[in-house]
């Protein structure tokens, strides 16, 4: 898909054009990408954005004063921080629950609630919620269902088949796949929400430039064999933490130990993403910062979905605008660790990982001695 690196379009006469009259109404590399998210989520129309949050931004100015949000507790921090600190303020009412067990949803819902807002999985403790039950919810009182589906990607989850209404991405991530560009998608189901998204979009006006749209185009085409990959690397990297003494907890939908196993494999093509996250059996920030600076191949850095290995430590990184105390409530312990498999060896993956642990082990007992 060429670039259209341009800002404006030649008009035959006034109001006369080839479809095209100004790059933040519209731009013909970016329509391609937005046409081709939409098919991937077999949605009716998708948007594309500057960054995931704008993403996010433009649905929640769907709402108005007095409006109410259900939103999964264990929600991305950035979210949180938008959510919290800017629409709170705004007079939009925010309720943190636990949306894996459906009851909470129910519990929480009112009349004035107009949005239920869930992550499946989960950034970080890859929380699976029931989406087909939850949007039995959010329609018995009207409110929309948004799934953030950044972590599934299309490949593995398509929300709107199971009745949610809008989904959203991190373009960034697995979408974009090569940790060289920030983007966000909203894909919508419905003809009336296209168009309400459509008007946020131009009206605020947080669109993606050209060129990155062009980047997102070149890495959705290898996104299947990627995103594949990446689930295999962490099928096994999770396996050898499971083994591994310095480990508390492993989180991985795909284990038959983790607790919402059995809905991520009904709803995610028995594929389950390419994240895992673990806690240390010394669970403390000073263990997690050891381990964090001692891999190799595991870059210590934000984000995740790109074909290279990436970890963090989300309570001092993408986390760190949740207060602790609702940070640990939400299951993210002090020494909760996230991995974002790339497409490298798996053996590779796992020796990097081992000798983190191994040099940790070691460090440790020379201090003690
Ligand atoms: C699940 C999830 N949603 C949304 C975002 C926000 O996306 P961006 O960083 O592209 O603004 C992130 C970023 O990490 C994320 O992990």
């Amino acid at each position: 898909m060429p670039v259209y690196q341009t800002s404006t379009f030649i008009q035959e006469a006034p109001g006369v054009n080839k479809g095209y009259d100004y790059a933040r109404s519209n731009n013909p590399t970016r329509k391609v990408l937005e046409d081709v998210v939409a098919q991937l989520e077999s949605g009716h129309s998708a948007f594309a954005f500057s960054t995931g949050l704008a993403a996010i931004d433009a649905v929640l100015k769907l709402l108005s004063v007095g409006d109410e949000i259900v939103a999964v507790d264990d929600i991305y921090g950035g979210a949180y921080r938008l959510f919290t600190h800017v629409y709170e303020k705004l007079g939009i009412k925010i309720k943190y629950v636990d949306t894996t067990a459906v009851e909470n949803v129910a519990n929480a819902i009112s009349s004035k609630t107009k949005v239920i807002w869930i992550e499946s999985p989960t950034n970080p403790t890859l929380k699976v919620s029931d989406i087909k039950k939850i949007s039995i919810i959010a329609r018995s009182v009207k409110a929309l269902l948004v799934v953030d589906n950044t972590f599934a990607s299309p490949i593995a989850q398509q929300p709107l088949a199971l009745g949610a209404d809008i989904v959203i991405h991190s373009g960034t991530k697995y979408i974009g796949g090569h940790s060289d560009l920030v983007a966000g998608m909203v894909v919508t189901k419905t003809a009336e929400l296209s168009e309400k998204i459509k008007f946020i979009q131009n009206a605020s006006g947080a669109v993606l430039g050209p060129w990155d749209c062009f980047l997102t185009i070149r890495g959705i085409e290898t996104l299947d064999i990627r995103f594949k990959k990446q689930c295999e690397n962490a099928e096994k990297v999770a396996a050898f933490l499971l083994e591994t003494d310095a480990v508390e907890n492993v989180f991985y939908p795909g284990l038959r130990t983790h607790k919402n196993h059995e809905i991520a494999k009904q709803q995610q093509n028995g594929l389950f993403g390419g994240i895992v996250s673990f806690t240390l059996k010394e669970d403390t920030v000073a263990a997690a910062n050891e381990f964090v600076t001692r891999t190799r191949y595991f870059k210590l850095a934000e984000s995740l979905g790109g074909v290279k290995s990436l970890l963090c430590h989300p309570p001092q990184m993408t986390h760190a605008s949740v207060p602790r105390e609702r940070r640990i409530e939400a299951g993210i312990q002090d020494s909760l660790i996230r991995l974002s498999c790339g497409i490298e060896n798996a053996e590779d993956l796992i020796d990097d990982l081992k000798e983190a642990f191994r040099t940790c082990a070691a460090a440790k007992k020379s201090t003690l001695v």
